[in-house]
C-alpha cells in the first residue's frame, strides 16, 4: 500500500479526532502524520494508533517543507479560506470539512458512494458536504437513478455535536439546570429550529446548505427542495425525515429492495417488530440507516422515509476519508 504524509487541521475537535479514529481503524499506511490546531492547543499531546503526537500551531512556517500529500480539515470556514490555498500551493490535497468552498463551481462537492468520479476534478481542494445533507444522498441518488426525483422535502433532528465540543457543553451545562453559553435557548427540554444563521429568505443557512449542496451533488441544479432544520436534545446522530417525490410511479416493496441494494445503506424497517433507525443504533458506525418506508397519504407520488445516521462519523469525518480512500484507489 502507497505510504502517505498526512495533515489533520483541527485536530483537537470533535471531528478532527474522529479523522484520527478512522484514520488508524481503516490501517491507511500514514509514514507522517502533522497535527495541527490553535496557538491554544500548541505542544498538547493526542493519540493517533496509540503513539503520541504533538499538536502544532497552525501557521505557514509549521506547514512548508513537510511534503503533506494530503489534509484533512475541519477548523472552521475562516481558518480553511486561509490556509486551504496555502497547503494546495505546495501540492497537498485539501479535503475540507467547512462551508468555506462547497459551492464554488470549480470545487468538487463530494458523497463517495454517490458522485465518486466528481472526487477527480479537484484542483486541489475538494469540499466535503454539510453532516445532514451527507446523510440524504445515497437514498436520494438511489430513488434518482430509478425513479427520478421531481421534489424533496427535509426536516431534520439534529444532535448537538453537530456543534462541536460548543453544542455538547451547552447540553451538558443546561441539563444541569445552568445557562446556555453557546444556543440562544437551553437545548436541553426544547427543540430549536434554527441552525446557524437565519437569512432574508426566512430560512437558515443550514437549510440553505441542505437545499444547494443536494442540488450540486445529485447533479440536478432546479431540484425544488425545502428544508427545516431542527436541533433536539441529543448527543449524537441526526435524524432526518426526507419526503420525496418521484417522477415514476413505484411500489413500496421496490423502493425498499433499491434503498437496500446501494452502499452505504442499511434498511431497518419492521415496524411489527418495532424497528427503525434511532440515534443509538447509527452512533459509532458508517453506514446511513433508513426505515419507516412508506407512501406519503397525502401525495400518492411521493415517500417518506426516516433517515439516521453518526454525523461526526458519515456526516464529517468518515465521508472525508472514504474520499482520500477514493483518491488512493486511483
Ligand atoms: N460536528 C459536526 O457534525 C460537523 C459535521 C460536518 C462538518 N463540521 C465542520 O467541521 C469543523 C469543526 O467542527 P468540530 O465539530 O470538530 O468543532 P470543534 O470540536 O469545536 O473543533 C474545532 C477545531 O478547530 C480548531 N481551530 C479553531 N480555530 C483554529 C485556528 N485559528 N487555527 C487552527 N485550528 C483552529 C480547534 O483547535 P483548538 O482546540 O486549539 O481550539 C479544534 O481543533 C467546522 O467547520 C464544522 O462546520 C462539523
Amino acid at each position: 500500500m502507497i505510504k502517505i504524509n498526512v495533515a489533520v487541521v483541527g485536530a483537537t475537535g470533535l471531528v478532527g479526532r474522529t479523522f484520527l479514529k478512522i484514520l488508524a481503524e481503516k490501517k491507511l499506511n500514514i509514514e507522517n502524520l502533522y497535527c495541527y490546531a490553535s496557538e491554544k492547543s500548541d505542544g498538547i499531546i493526542i493519540e493517533y494508533n496509540n503513539k503520541p503526537y504533538t499538536v502544532q500551531k497552525l501557521c505557514e512556517e509549521n506547514i512548508i517543507n513537510k511534503k503533506i500529500d494530503y489534509a484533512l480539515f475541519s477548523a472552521g470556514s475562516a481558518v480553511s479560506v486561509e490556509f486551504a490555498p496555502i497547503f494546495s500551493k505546495q501540492g497537498t490535497v485539501v479535503i475540507d470539512n467547512s462551508s468555506a468552498w462547497r459551492m464554488n463551481a470549480e470545487i468538487p462537492l463530494v458523497v463517495p458512494e454517490v458522485n465518486p468520479n466528481d472526487a477527480f476534478k479537484h484542483h486541489g481542494i475538494i469540499a466535503n458536504p454539510n453532516c445532514s445533507t451527507i446523510q440524504c444522498m445515497p437514498p436520494l441518488k438511489a430513488l434518482d437513478e430509478k425513479y427520478s426525483l421531481k421534489r424533496v422535502i427535509f426536516t431534520t433532528f439534529q444532535a448537538v455535536s453537530g456543534s462541536g465540543m460548543k453544542g455538547i457543553k451547552d447540553l451538558e451545562l443546561t441539563t444541569a439546570s445552568k445557562s446556555p453559553q453557546f444556543y440562544p435557548y437551553p437545548i436541553f427540554n426544547n427543540c430549536l429550529p434554527h441552525i446557524d444563521a437565519f437569512l432574508e429568505n426566512g430560512y437558515t443557512k443550514e437549510e440553505m446548505k441542505m437545499v444547494n449542496e443536494s442540488r450540486k451533488i445529485l447533479g440536478k441544479p432546479d431540484l425544488p427542495i425545502s428544508a427545516t432544520c431542527v436541533r433536539v436534545p441529543i448527543q449524537n446522530s441526526h435524524s432526518i425525515e426526507i419526503i420525496a417525490e418521484l417522477d415514476k410511479d413505484f411500489e413500496i416493496t421496490d423502493i425498499v429492495t433499491t434503498l437496500k441494494n446501494f452502499a452505504g445503506i442499511i434498511v431497518l424497517d419492521d415496524v411489527s417488530k418495532n424497528i427503525y433507525p434511532l440515534a443509538t443504533i447509527a452512533t459509532g458506525h458508517d453506514e446511513v440507516y433508513v426505515g419507516r418506508i412508506r407512501r406519503d397519504l397525502s401525495n400518492k407520488n411521493a415517500v417518506r422515509i426516516f433517515c439516521v445516521a453518526d454525523n461526526i462519523r458519515k456526516g464529517a469525518a468518515s465521508n472525508a476519508v472514504q474520499i482520500l480512500e477514493l483518491l488512493l484507489q486511483k
